[in-house]
Order: C-alpha cells, then structure tokens, then sequence
C-alpha cells in the first residue's frame, strides 16, 4: 500500500526540512514509495514531508507524466510573474489562483548525487516552486489572503474530523 499523505495543517509540513546526506538504497525507496503516493492520488508533483518524512526531496511532474527527481534543491534564479491556479494532495479539493515567477532556474542532486541546473517556465515553474516551498515547510494557502486561508483551514478541519470518524 502506498504511504498515506499528510494533511495540512500539520507540524511536518510547516517544518523545514533538512539536507539529504547519504545517497543510496533507502532514499531510492523513498523516491519510489513518493512516486507511488503521488500516483494513486494523481498529483504532479510532492514532497518527502507529504509522505512524513522531514528529508529535502521532491518530485516535480512534467505535462508528458514523467517527473524529475530533485534532492537538495535551490533556486537560484526567478524572473517574471505569472498567476496561475494550484491544488495540493496536503490539501484536498482546494483550488486557488497563486502568483509566482514566471521562470525559475533549479539546482538539484539526482538520486546519486550528482548535481543539475534545469531552467523551467509556466506550470513547470510553478510546480517547481510549489514542492521546493513544501521543503522549506511552506504550503500554497500562505501565498493567499489570511481571510481564503481561514475559510480553507475550516474546511480541513472539517475533512480531518470525518476522515479521522471513518477510521474509527
Ligand atoms: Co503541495
């Protein structure tokens, strides 16, 4: 069974998370179980910290449904804006207009280690930016208006509450 997705609000996803050191089998189970959770919920992209673990990994999906494998990613140049509508699997059934930039440059380890620069632009960049923002203990409401984020911090109230009666 895939890994269950954390629900927003919770403490691990409004923690950053630390570095990845060691480069090997347990974080390429680690890659493969987020890949398995992301699928079955049909997301494009997620970060470790959805899945429970407080580790500077991501997955961010591509239009063709593939995804890049990012570990220890940064930022390091932003340019243009653009507004474009997100969701989060942390999130369910919550779609909002969230202004970011238009383009992003990224630097990123691959699962050995190794060191890339992509340049991503649009919905890419978006995604780029969402999961890199969950790894900084960041979730897409806080870009919005307090009023929006306290309608949808009610609404997940009332969502954990009756996931949490269907368990018990
Ligand atoms: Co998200």
């Amino acid at each position: 069974m895939a890994r269950e997705i954390v629900l927003w609000p919770h403490k691990v996803l409004n923690s950053a998370t630390k570095p990845v050191t060691e480069f090997g089998p347990p974080l390429e189970k680690l890659l493969a179980e987020m890949a398995e959770a992301m699928q079955e919920a049909k997301g494009i992209g997620i970060a470790a910290n959805q899945v429970g673990e407080s580790l500077r990994v991501a997955l961010v999906g591509r239009e063709d449904g593939t995804f890049f494998e990012i570990v220890n990613p940064q930022i390091l140049e932003r340019s243009g804006k653009v507004t474009l509508e997100e969701g989060c699997l942390s999130i369910p059934n919550e779609w909002e207009k969230v202004p970011r930039n238009e383009k992003v440059k990224v630097r990123y380890q691959d699962r050995t280690g190794q060191w890339h620069e992509v340049e991503a632009e649009g919905k890419l960049a978006h995604v780029f930016q969402h999961e890199i923002d969950h790894l900084d203990g960041q979730v897409f409401v806080e870009h919005l208006s307090s009023l929006k984020r306290s309608l949808i911090q009610e609404r997940m109230k009332k969502l954990q509450k009756a996931l949490k009666r269907q368990k018990d």
